[in-house]
């Protein structure tokens, strides 16, 4: 890893770009059909999986509009990649952000979604300064939909059979959460931990 490259530690996670030797824990989830049919990069099998796979690997910098900081999720434990977050920097004026975010299916339901996630959200706010933060999910996403709203963001939109996805009526939601918000979140948790403690 280059020395500037950002590194984002949770309690059981290491956020981090991705390396060259991340390809074989990334290519056991990412071409699953069930994180596939989120995700804006298609890719149906190894190879197309390592062509998105090197994509992230490139994106490594959030410095103007256009620009992705992809970070595979990195379990403490045994060093496994079990996902991906990426923060994408949409318009610099109005410094919007769109996060983006995949779990491997092997490694759901244990809260490393949220605990990623989380993190990637702090960091937009904190170091990068980001005033509002959006994330589009499919309509039947159970799973996003939940992480997003425990993690205080408001459902915004929801766009009904607004594209067809294989055939079929697609539905999207849209969340999002402003920096204030985030930061009265955060104390608000903070001063229950306190109390409980
Ligand atoms: C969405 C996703 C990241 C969740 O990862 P995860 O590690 O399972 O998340 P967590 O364990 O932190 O769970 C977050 C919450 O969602 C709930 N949840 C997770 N999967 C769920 C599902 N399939 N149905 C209903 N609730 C679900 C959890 O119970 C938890 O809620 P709780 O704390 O109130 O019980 C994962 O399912 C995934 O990668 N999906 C495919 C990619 C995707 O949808 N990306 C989002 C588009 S940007």
């Amino acid at each position: 890893m280059a020395v500037n490259d950002i590194v984002v530690k949770t309690d059981r996670l290491i956020l981090r770009p991705f390396e060259k030797s991340d390809f074989e824990d990334v290519v056991s989830y990412y071409a699953l059909p069930d994180v596939q049919r989120y995700l804006d990069w298609k890719a149906r099998d190894k190879v197309e999986a390592k062509s998105a796979f090197e994509q992230m690997r490139k994106q490594r910098r959030l410095s103007r509009p256009g620009e992705v900081l992809s970070l595979a999720v990195v379990r403490k434990t045994d060093g496994k990649v079990i996902g991906h977050v990426s923060l994408g920097y949409m318009d610099a004026t109005a410094a919007q952000c769109e996060i983006r975010f995949a779990i491997g299916p092997a490694f759901r339901r244990k809260g490393y979604g949220g605990e990623a996630v989380r993190a990637a959200i702090s960091m937009g706010f904190d170091d990068y300064k980001f005033h509002r933060i959006y994330a589009r999910t499919a309509g039947k996403n159970d799973g996003s939909a939940r992480l997003l709203k425990n993690l205080g963001m408001r459902l915004e939109a929801h766009y009904r059979e607004h594209a067809l996805f294989q055939g079929e009526w697609d539905e999207e939601l849209h969340f999002a959460i402003l920096d204030r918000e985030w930061r009265r979140g955060t104390k608000v948790r903070e001063i229950s931990r306190h109390k409980v403690a």
